[in-house]
């Protein structure tokens, strides 16, 4: 995703800004610039490509003490230099570097326009260029207050003038902000890793707080004004820690991003309380829709069996789901007007590709959802829409399985709304309560304390099963998943009603039986299961609803999730299912990112 650094200081700032880029291109990027203040004004370069390619063309560079500098990951616009941050208004008197989505920026721009700017890019960032000089009448914190009531969606963004050379304006809003603390010398980073070899000491912005940033000082502020005073925090982390962003494990960094991956996913693509997937044209592309294929591999593969559940049950549209590996060698059916949705994180996964190359010789539309911006799948299908996780490192997948659950769901609400098969105000009230969804991930994650002292407990097991049914059941197959890659535990799910055919003659003493129960309708039944594991001396780990008392007597260990909508329980339950193979697999001394044998991306058969 986007990066920002600034640089305030003693220092040749166009270094400064370069090195911070480059700490940041883990993020992922596809373009970069920088910007800084000189006696004649501003001095801009930008460049598409590696950041290799912006320090080429450095040389001659003026020598300046503040400036601004972005690596960009397109989202409004294609990669190219024009497109590259920083941009710059009319006159070119503010350069303004921005991570985040406008959302109301056609609107914005139209007004723009007709007021007389004059926009270069296709980028949603110019139009706050044009705000700020429209709003400027000779104060530059001033016009970036004035702006931001006109903005809708998110930002994180840093302004500078030759017309107030001696600071950087900064203000977030949804995506992340620190102004690092050096002597004599101030920075701006989207992350602490990114500066943390000239400071350790930050101020961690949080929403509608703006920085003022000079080379002596640095102000806080809130939008309207008032003085904002706050603890600084200190990062006593070692470099290992840093590219984790203090966290010991990429997997673990990666679970706490879900609500910001989730929140990032759902980003201007949700207006009036229906899903707006027009960016896309998607209303036109499942027009006539009477069959849809799903596949996918691995976690992949998981979201797909949410997606064939939820589209079915609220699009009333046919849906298979199959493993990409075994489909590609199947006799597949196609019925007229049938669609072909792949699933995939990396977007190069060889069988998945292998799936959409052979759908698309055969005439069907392809519809991608991964998170590689210009990846094979993303290049290959008729359209794509991305997950907006940010890179994943670790090798077992979690916010890019919790971001493509979400679009199942975002796309089943978008074709009931289509196809009429629930009413607008239900449509509404679900749409609404998958907003709320990040907030309760966020609350879920406290459990991980609690989760750690479960697997304290049970972490020399050699065997764990996994029990759910309906929804359920499609959540444990990845927790079990999780559990075997990361651990080695021997993991298995079954859907509950199965256990009586087979699985319970492998139920003795003391065995673990992680048991998912979240849909109302199937509790009594899954109570039910439980005790016959129970009767077997099997020890229950139950993951539950608050108030599911019921299932929360029978269990050994339980763990409870807040209450939402009975179909979007997957992105809650999921939460307590990844942490406990997580401090499974630490417990037990696991290299818990490159488990052994497998691999992030799998481009070979
Ligand atoms: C590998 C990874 C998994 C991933 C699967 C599919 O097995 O380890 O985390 O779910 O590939 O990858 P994709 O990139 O297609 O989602």
């Amino acid at each position: 995703m986007c990066g920002i650094i600034g640089y305030a200081g003693y220092r040749d700032a166009i270094p400064e800004i370069i090195e911070g880029l480059k700490r940041l291109e883990y993020r992922g990027y596809d373009s970069a610039g920088v910007a800084v203040i000189t006696d004649v004004g501003l001095w801009i370069e930008k460049r598409e490509g590696r950041l290799s390619r912006l320090e080429e063309c450095l040389n001659g560079r003026p020598q300046a003490c503040i400036g601004v500098g972005h690596t960009r990951w397109a989202t409004h616009g294609v990669p190219n230099d024009v497109n590259a941050h920083p941009h710059v208004d009319c006159q070119e008197e503010f350069a303004v570097v921005h991570n985040g989505i406008i959302e109301n920026f056609g609107h914005l721009r139209r007004w723009l326009v007709q007021k007389g700017h004059v926009f270069r890019s296709q980028t949603d960032t110019e139009v706050l260029c044009h705000l700020i000089e429209d709003c400027y009448q000779g104060d530059l914190v001033e016009a970036v207050r004035k702006a931001i009531p006109y903005l809708e969606g998110s930002y994180a963004m840093a302004v500078i003038s030759p017309k107030e050379p001696d600071k950087i304006v900064a203000i977030r809003k949804d995506s992340p902000l620190m102004v690092g603390l050096g002597e004599q010398e101030f920075f701006l980073a989207s992350d602490i890793p990114a500066v943390l070899s000239r400071t350790n000491r930050f101020y961690v912005l949080e929403d509608g707080e703006m920085a003022i940033v000079t080379p002596t000082e640095v102000r806080l502020s809130s939008v309207d004004g008032n003085e904002v005073h706050k603890d600084v925090f200190t990062a006593n982390w070692d470099p290992v820690q840093a590219e984790k962003n203090g966290h010991p494990h990429f997997m673990l960094k990666e679970i706490y991003e879900q609500p910001r991956a989730l929140r990032d996913t759902m980003r201007g693509r949700i207006a009036d309380g229906r899903i707006d997937f027009s960016d896309v044209q998607l209303d036109l592309f499942l027009q006539d829709v009477r069959k849809i294929f799903i596949v996918g591999c691995g976690t992949a593969y998981h979201a797909g069996m949410v997606g064939r559940h939820v589209i079915e049950k609220l699009a009333r549209v046919p849906v298979e789901v199959d493993i990409a590996s075994e489909f590609r060698y199947r006799e597949v059916l196609w019925p007229e007007n049938s669609i072909l949705i792949v699933i995939s994180q990396s977007g190069e996964t060889a069988d998945t590709l292998a799936v959409l190359r052979e759908a698309k010789r055969r005439g069907i539309k392809v519809l991608a959802v991964t998170n590689v911006v210009g990846s094979s799948v993303a290049r290959e299908a008729d359209t794509v829409l991305y997950t907006w996780a940010g890179p994943e490192i670790a090798v077992a997948s979690t916010k890019a399985y919790s971001t493509q659950v979400l679009l199942m769901y975002m796309i089943a609400l978008f074709m009931a709304g289509q196809r009429e098969t629930l009413p607008q105000e239900v449509i509404t009230e679900m749409v609404k309560e998958l907003t709320s969804l990040p907030d309760k991930i966020q609350q879920v994650l406290e459990c991980s304390a609690e989760v750690e002292a479960i697997a304290g407990k049970y972490h020399r097991a050699s065997s764990a099963f996994f029990l759910g049914r309906g929804l359920d059941y499609m959540i444990v197959l990845e927790g079990a998943l999780k559990l075997k890659e990361i651990s080695y535990i021997h993991a298995e799910a079954y859907a509950a009603g199965e256990l009586k055919h087979g699985t319970l003659a492998l139920i003795e003493e003391g065995v673990p039986v992680i048991s998912l129960v979240t849909q109302d309708d199937l509790q009594d039944k899954m109570v039910s299961n439980i005790k016959e594991v129970k009767a077997r001396k099997g020890t229950i780990i139950g993951i539950t609803k608050e108030g599911m008392t019921k299932t929360i007597e029978e269990c050994d260990e339980v763990i409870t999730i807040p209450d939402t909508d009975q179909l979007f329980t997957p992105l809650l339950s999921v939460i307590p299912l990844q942490l406990l193979a997580y401090h499974i697999a630490v417990a037990r001394g696991c290299d818990v990112d490159k488990p052994r044998n497998l691999a992030k991306s799998v481009t070979v058969e």
